[in-house]
């Protein structure tokens, strides 16, 4: 017998700002419910935790809009979220919120223990703060133009569109997404986790994940390369966990530092629960527990970077030894987009729809390698196709058979023949490939196997026309239906993990002695069923008939629709950005328009410069060839002033220049700064100093 593992799963915590939706469940977890339940049928030692993840800008967000506090919103959202996974049959052990005591208490402790061991470094830096609210506007608080791809909604931390990561102060228009107004410049000071010095560590530790998904090792690779910085581990805000030290008034941790040590509360909780309180430490800080974190893409660096060397600045705690991450799942050959309702939520899901059929079309279709995409027809066609028409088939003909002929029992005492050990052999074959396909994080590959089984019975079945036997053979016929319960028995086991509801429903209506738990995954073929009397027969699966899905379509349909139309405004509006600033780039730097913030003017770094040589350009009777001093360095400038100025009138002046523009071309000479200027239709006057005696190079605040 092969040793038990001890494992602790943990599926991502939803943000407790929405309900959930077909890409959650195809991420992290569904995945991760079929291996756990899988190894509960092994007899492994499992726990497989989650919970709400409570804190957040986006939660503060929500909340404001709809004019209820954040408590008010996590606490609805709490109550669906956790019906919504129960709904479909993903059974954690515990689910448990960031907003409870046991988890303020565990991040505080570990914020406390890594600035006790000097871990954490403080640093001051400028944020944005929106002065109506008098507050800091962290992360997405604010919004404004992408200055990568001219999104104009691009958010304070990302922009959506093209995906770049954001620094806030780099946003163009910045605006405060709570009162519309534009932020000013404030200094703050917060902690941050000094990654670099754990990078040594984190990547010898994860050059020996030798099994480990590509996507995983190939992201991590990126962020090394790069080099880790600083992070950030604190914020501004009101909503949180309160930094717990001194004079931190209106500091709380941020969300993607306490949310993960969350998985650890959650298994305390878990642990109080079953009245062992110490016992979330045999999950935690047992060496021979395996952690494995079920998550989506967007979610591998916190889980194989961040909160490992959260982790490792803890004392003995487990590192994860897997991350199963799954790529996106697509809905109809497009992305699903929360914000434009364009997803399959669960809630809805589930007034009008069986949970297996969502669970099996979408363990066949799992983006396990690569983006895969959900579609109605597919669901239709595995329900119809593939559940109905081969696993309900022969469990249907199997019963319906039994009760005509045998009165619903299951003969005893029969002989069975080649043919019946060698179906019987496959079954054995099937769970143990699809175990371990499971176990190998293969679920697309396992839910066919698993499906092959059923196929082959009905191949069996078909192959031993038990309809002739009855009239030829009794005996010989009683001993086929007897292979077919045994060959239920194992399917009831094998189907167990991907559609559990079924498994349930098929194995009460077998009326199969004790529980489908008692007998473990490699022994379900060999269960005894003779002599077993089948309840009333019952429809597993119905078919999807057309109009079934037809209102899905249409509602998506619709969705379609008015995102194209948003999508056609939004990108006019980039267009319409990137005309004006390639206008703005190609006219001469002597007329600047237009309005800016004092963010932006803070970013422009003037200088002093004084004109060393001047000349005419040639074919270009505006232009002014300059040689500008800035102290240090000495530039070429193109100025659009020779209609005012000669050239032997500048030599000499002290200028004002706009020294972090980028260099371009003019006329086929760089111009590598710019001159402010004030310009009127007819008359442009070069800025200088009131005084003289101003150094080259000196700054200008
Ligand atoms: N709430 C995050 C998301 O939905 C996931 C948090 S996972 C955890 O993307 F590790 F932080 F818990
Ligand atoms: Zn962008």
């Amino acid at each position: 017998m092969t040793k038990k593992r001890k494992i602790l799963v943990t599926s991502a915590l939803p943000y407790s700002n929405g309900p959930i939706h077909i890409g959650h469940i195809a991420g992290a977890y569904l995945p991760a419910d079929i291996f756990v339940r899988y190894h509960r049928l092994k007899g492994d030692d499992v726990v497989f935790i989650c919970g709400a993840d409570e804190h957040g800008v986006p939660i503060t967000i929500a909340a404001r809009k709809r004019g209820i506090t954040p408590q008010q919103l996590v606490d609805e959202y709490y109550v669906l979220n956790r019906d919504s996974f129960a709904g479909l049959g993903i059974k954690f052990d515990n689910f448990s919120r960031t907003s409870l005591p046991i988890h303020h208490a565990t991040s505080q402790e570990f914020f406390l223990k890594m600035h006790r061991d000097g871990k954490l470094v403080s640093k001051e830096s400028k944020q944005f703060y929106d002065e109506e609210h008098k507050m800091f506007l962290a992360d997405r608080y604010v919004q404004g133009t992408c200055p990568h791809c001219g999104n104009t909604n691009a958010r304070g931390d990302q922009c959506e569109k093209c995906g770049s990561w954001l620094d806030p102060l780099s946003l163009i228009n910045p605006r405060s997404v709570i009162s519309g107004t534009v932020p000013v410049v404030k200094s703050t000071t917060h902690w941050y986790l000094p990654m670099a010095r754990f990078q040594k560590d984190l990547e010898e530790w994860l050059a020996t994940k030798k099994d480990w998904k590509d996507n995983v090792m190939n992201y991590c690779g990126g962020w090394f390369k790069e080099g880790l910085g600083d992070r950030a581990i604190t914020r501004d805000l009101e909503w949180g966990i309160p930094v717990p030290l001194p004079d931190s008034e209106g500091k709380v941790l941020y969300v993607w530092f306490d949310a993960p040590i969350g998985y650890i509360s959650a298994t305390k909780e878990w642990a109080e629960k079953i009245g062992e309180p110490e016992r979330w430490k045999d999950y935690w800080k047992n060496p021979e527990c395996e952690l494995i974190h079920f998550i989506g893409k967007d979610n591998i660096v916190f889980h194989a970077i961040f909160f490992p060397a959260v982790l490792m600045a803890q004392d003995g705690y487990n590192l994860p030894s897997q991350i199963p991450a799954n790529e996106f799942l697509n809905l109809e050959g497009r992305k699903l987009s929360t914000s434009r309702d364009y997803a399959v939520w669960v809630p809805d899901y589930l007034k009008s729809f069986a949970p297996d059929i969502l669970r099996y079309t979408l363990a066949a279709n799992l983006p396990e390698n690569k983006d895969a995409d959900f579609s109605w027809k597919t669901l239709q066609r595995c329900n119809n196709d593939e559940l109905a028409n081969i696993l309900g088939n022969f469990i249907n003909r199997t019963v319906t058979f039994l009760g005509k002929y045998f009165d619903g029992k299951v003969p005893e005492n029969v002989k069975l023949s080649a043919e019946d050990e060698a179906v019987i052999d496959e079954m054995r074959l099937g769970l143990q490939e699809t175990g371990d396909l499971i176990d190998h994080y293969k679920n697309r590959q396992a839910v066919g196997r698993a499906m092959d089984m059923a196929r082959a019975a009905n191949r069996y079945y078909d192959a031993m026309e038990p309809w002739k036997l009855r009239k030829e053979d009794m005996e010989r016929c009683g001993a086929v239906m007897y292979t077919c319960a045994r060959i239920i028995r194992a399917l009831n086991t094998v189907f167990h993990p991907f559609i559990p509801f079924f498994a349930d429903s098929l194995f009460d209506m077998m009326n199969f002695p004790g529980k489908l738990t008692d007998a473990e995954w490699d022994d379900a073929w060999k269960e005894e069923v003779a002599g077993i009397t089948i309840k009333e027969p019952r429809i597993l699966f119905s078919k999807l008939e057309d109009k079934d899905i037809a209102p899905e379509l249409e509602r998506l349909a619709k969705a379609v629709e008015r995102m194209e139309k948003e999508e056609a405004a939004e990108k006019k509006a980039a267009d319409e950005y990137a005309k004006s600033a390639s206008e703005k780039a190609a006219s001469v730097p002597s007329a600047p328009e237009g309005v800016i913030t004092i963010e932006e003017l803070g970013k422009v770094i003037l200088k002093v410069g004084r004109i060393l040589e001047a000349e005419n350009v040639p074919k270009a009777d505006k232009l002014l060839k300059l040689k500008v001093d800035l102290g240090g360095e000495t530039r070429q400038i193109l100025a659009g002033i020779a209609l005012y100025y000669k050239p032997e009138e500048v030599v000499g002046k002290n200028v004002i220049v706009v020294c972090n523009l980028p260099f371009r071309k003019l006329r086929g000479f760089e111009s590598q700064g710019m001159l402010l200027c004030a310009c009127t239709d007819d008359k442009v006057t070069l800025l200088t100093t009131e005084k003289t005696d101003v150094a080259p190079g000196t700054p200008i605040q």
